[in-house]
């Protein structure tokens, strides 16, 4: 390509540059939740990439995506997409978030549909789009049905479609699976790892399940307590093939291991001194 060896080259997909995240609390307290983040996160043509933030409860997870997605501005330092400040909710980073969000009363095609719609793409176009996205999550038998009419996996699975049909540079997932039990938590781990492959897409991916973490990620973030900050970045050993028979492999375990441990290392009380 033509872009080898210049500067454009270089820039990262996606750059945090000293971000800090403060909120002011009711009686005017200020909450600081994100603390001088600074990361990058290389463009890898060919293949997506899936970032993982592993931290405690409360610690300041989704102030980092929300900050990412344009929706929490930044109080110091900013987030950059492929060079370019964000600032402000655009399509071409879609979030999905925890607890599951669309519109009871339109049918699955017809919320996959709904940012296209917005975006003005003629409505035959706008079908074929949102029929293949479906396809793709596993939903084409239940494309006209409404949301109440779904389970729990697979109303996550129009929440990501709703996304992925605007084609975003980069997916933002909060937490999207804890609501679901052990088994569908699998296969919607599966669906992350086959989006990612395919679409060539950035995956931004919060847990606090170290083996969910460790399972999808190619990159783990661990952070600190509020205000987060990072403690350790793991750059996960590419497993060929990552199957649920993969976590119970030796070579998984001890990557769960190590992960734990610097969890755990974080949070116990500090002897005496610091750092
Ligand atoms: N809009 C807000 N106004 C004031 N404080 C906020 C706001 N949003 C978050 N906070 C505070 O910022 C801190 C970090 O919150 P955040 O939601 O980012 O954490 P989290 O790591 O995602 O937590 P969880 O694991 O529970 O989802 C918390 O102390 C929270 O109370
Ligand atoms: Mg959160």
């Amino acid at each position: 390509m033509a872009a080898v060896g210049t500067d454009a080259a270089k820039v990262p997909k996606l750059e945090l540059d000293n971000l800090s995240v403060v909120y002011r609390g009711r009686a005017g307290t200020l909450i600081e939740a994100v603390r001088d983040m600074s990361l990058q996160i290389a463009d890898k043509p060919g293949h997506g990439e899936v970032v993982v933030f592993l931290g405690p409860s409360g610690c300041g997870k989704s102030s980092i995506l929300r900050t990412v997605a344009g929706l929490q501005p930044a109080t110091r330092g900013e987030v950059r997409l492929d060079g370019v400040r964000v600032d402000g909710p655009s399509r071409d980073r879609g979030m999905v978030f925890q607890q599951y969000t669309s519109f009871p009363w339109r049918t699955v095609i017809q919320n996959v549909e709904y940012g296209l719609e917005i975006a003005g793409v003629p409505a035959r176009q706008r079908r074929e789009r949102a029929m293949d996205v479906i396809g793709k999550v596993g939903l084409t038998e239940f494309a006209h049905q409404l949301p109440k009419s779904l389970s729990g996996g697979m109303k996550q699975r129009v929440a990501i479609a709703r996304t992925l049909v605007n084609k975003p540079r980069v997916l933002l997932l909060d937490e999207p699976f804890g609501a679901l039990d052990p088994f569908v938590r699998w296969e919607m781990q599966s669906l992350v790892l086959e989006i990612s492959r395919r679409d060539d897409s950035t995956i931004l991916f919060i847990t606090h399940d170290v083996e969910e973490a460790v399972y999808v990620a190619d990159t783990i973030f661990v952070l600190s307590p509020r205000p987060a900050t990072i403690l350790h970045r793991v750059d996960v050993p590419f497993f060929q093939s990552r199957d649920p028979k993969l976590k119970a492999s030796n070579e998984f375990r001890d990557v769960e291991r190590r992960v734990l441990d610097m969890m755990y290392a974080s949070q116990a009380p500090k002897a005496g001194k610091d750092g």
